[in-house]
């Protein structure tokens, strides 16, 4: 079931939270609809899991031909794995950072991209969907070289992709966060290893803080609600040190422990010992 983050007369923001299994081997994703007078964009579509059951949702709402654009944040699999369904069922173009271009197309079969692909530059650009637009927000290097996030000026909604994200199930994701104290212990771990550096989230942050923004809504997780919850999250977000902030000589050391395949632990050297990565 879909959750309507906003709706006026012309205008809404679905975010789909459970369409995939529950038995832990896939991380939890949230997939997005915006409908703006009956055309509509799909952002971070998801894998071949979600497919279906985001298709149908979003028959409820417009006839698939009037899909304007599948949009990405990045390239990952959680994101656009199910790319080539997407451009089989329907005429969308597909909306990604020109640093991934030429390398989304290995997720369809041949020619199903041609001329269909639309290369965001680095600096990002305002997207026309239906009466109103999308700002495609440069996010790069969180997590991935070649991210855009993207603000619906309606709704007043940041899609923040891998950023604020936390690890939730389903069920915990439909509900928006509020205290970002009592929440950073979900989003702490993921941000110090995904995101690539302090430098950029200071960055970021000086752009963020420019728009009006209501609700940061990531692709993992649960959203974060209301301008003091927002302002918190940019607070802890811009002293956080994580990626190579924190990566040293240590952590570039020819190893020497040894992948069992059976147990799929690792094991010391000198011990027959399970040990934890
Ligand atoms: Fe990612
Ligand atoms: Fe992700």
């Amino acid at each position: 079931m879909a959750i309507e983050l906003y709706r006026d007369n012309t205008h809404a923001c679905l975010m789909f939270t459970d369409l995939m299994e529950e038995d832990g081997q896939a991380v939890q994703c949230n997939q997005f609809l915006i409908v703006d007078n009956g055309t509509g964009a799909i952002i971070d579509p998801g894998g071949n899991l979600a497919f279906n059951e985001l298709f149908m949702g979003m028959t409820r709402h417009f006839p698939p031909k009037n899909l304007s654009y599948v949009i990405a944040s990045h390239a990952d699999p959680d994101i656009i794995a199910s790319l080539d369904r997407w451009m089989t069922s329907t005429k969308a173009s597909l909306v990604i950072s020109r640093v991934w271009e030429r390398f989304a197309p290995h997720f369809t079969k041949v020619g199903k991209t041609e001329n269909r692909v639309i290369g965001v530059p680095d600096s990002g650009g305002r997207l026309p969907l239906g009466n109103s637009e999308l700002l495609l927000l440069p996010a790069h290097f969180m997590h991935s070289e070649g991210n855009f996030h993207f603000y619906d000026p309606v709704s007043r909604i940041l899609f923040t992709g891998d950023l604020a994200v936390s690890m939730t199930t389903g069920a915990e994701a439909r509900k928006p966060v509020v205290n970002i104290q009592a929440h950073i212990p979900r989003m702490e771990a993921f941000h110090r290893r995904y995101m690539v550096s302090n430098k950029i989230l200071r960055l970021w942050t000086k752009m963020a803080r420019q728009l009006d923004v209501q609700m940061l809504v990531p692709q993992h997780g649960a959203p974060i609600l209301g301008k003091k919850a927002v302002e918190d999250f940019y607070c802890w977000i811009e002293n956080l040190e994580c990626g190579i902030d924190i990566f040293n000589e240590q952590n570039y050391q020819v190893p020497s422990a040894y992948i069992d395949p059976v147990t799929r632990q690792m094991r010391a050297p000198s011990s027959t010992a399970t040990a934890t990565a």
